[in-house]
């Protein structure tokens, strides 16, 4: 009889980890402050009220303030209009003291999210979304790389996982996530050099891919989607997932789980990431990194 080869499992902490770079950031900030008397500033817009949105929202805004910054949310009612979402944004473009502007997505389907997003000044851009800062990044010019695929580097990065010469899947091509993840790994650069697949809602047979990867991450926020017989033995999980299913155990009414079947995982990949605990964190610690950096940024402008 076949028997698997019994692996050990790392877990791989982004709490541990984004709790490690907001305090570099901190640092970072509190120099910023004492040597040029400036304070970063974070300016948050949501739209609707998505719960899930309020949630991430609120994080950023108290994760921004616990790192010494300056940070304000902005809420519109769905049923208000693009054009206004787009007015504030002007007034923040032309407000020397705002240095990031985020737009919390998804918006409500009678918003342009195109329209809003290309009105952001590209220098305070700290989503990393403008059509600029997406050229950029697949030009191998980074200004600001999405907070997602960001922190997913970070983590790779800080527990010495090596994707240099990797085959890395990616399964999902969102805006925010897998088409920023593919321009980062494939980039010419000693921390990156994968080879990228990307799969996505029409790749045929997806397991064909995912049992030659030696590097896959989850985008796909499909609860529990990636099971242990389409991975193969020793490789690393990364899930991006944040999936909310119902439990009548919790006082919310709901858990959350990832895009991973992660106890099936257990004993079979070297490392993976847990939901929650895992990408989540680190997407608020990259956006914090990139608000530092936008305010470096305007410094010189
Ligand atoms: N919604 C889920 N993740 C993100 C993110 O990183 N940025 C924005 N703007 N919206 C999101």
């Amino acid at each position: 009889m076949y028997v698997e080869e019994c692996v050990k499992t790392k877990l791989i902490d982004g709490k541990l980890i984004s709790s490690d770079i907001r305090l570099e950031i901190t640092e970072d900030v509190s120099k910023l402050k004492n040597e040029y008397n400036i304070v970063p500033k974070l300016c948050v817009i949501l739209i609707g009220d998505d719960p899930a949105s309020h949630v991430y929202v609120r994080n950023k805004q108290k994760s921004a303030i616990s790192a010494g910054m300056y940070a304000e949310d902005y809420k519109f009612s769905e049923n208000d209009n693009t054009e206004n979402v787009i007015k504030l944004i002007n007034k923040f473009n032309n407000d020397k003291t705002v240095n990031g502007i985020l737009v919390q997505l998804p918006l409500p389907e009678n918003f342009d999210k195109d329209e809003i997003i290309n009105s952001i000044d590209p220098l305070k851009d700290v989503d990393g979304l403008h059509p600029h800062n997406v050229g950029l990044l697949s030009l191998g010019q980074p200004r600001f790389i999405p907070a997602t695929p960001f922190g997913i580097s970070e983590l790779l990065n800080r527990n010495n996982i090596k994707v240099e010469g990797s085959n890395m899947v990616i399964i999902g091509r969102s805006n925010i996530v897998g088409i920023p993840l593919a321009n980062l790994f494939v980039q010419k650069n000693k921390n990156f050099n994968a080879t990228v697949t990307v799969c996505h809602s029409r790749s045929k047979n997806i397991s064909e891919y995912t049992l030659n990867a030696d590097i896959i991450i989850a985008a796909i926020g499909q609860a529990n989607y990636l099971h242990s017989d389409m991975v193969k033995s020793g490789s690393v999980i990364i899930d991006v997932g944040i999936n909310r299913i119902s439990d009548d155990t919790k006082k919310s009414g709901f858990r959350l789980v990832g895009d991973v079947d992660f106890e099936s995982m257990i004993g079979k990949v070297d490392a993976i990431t847990p939901v929650p605990g895992g990408v989540g964190p680190m997407t608020i610690a990259m956006l914090l990194k990139n608000t530092f950096n936008a305010a470096l940024l305007q410094m010189n402008h």
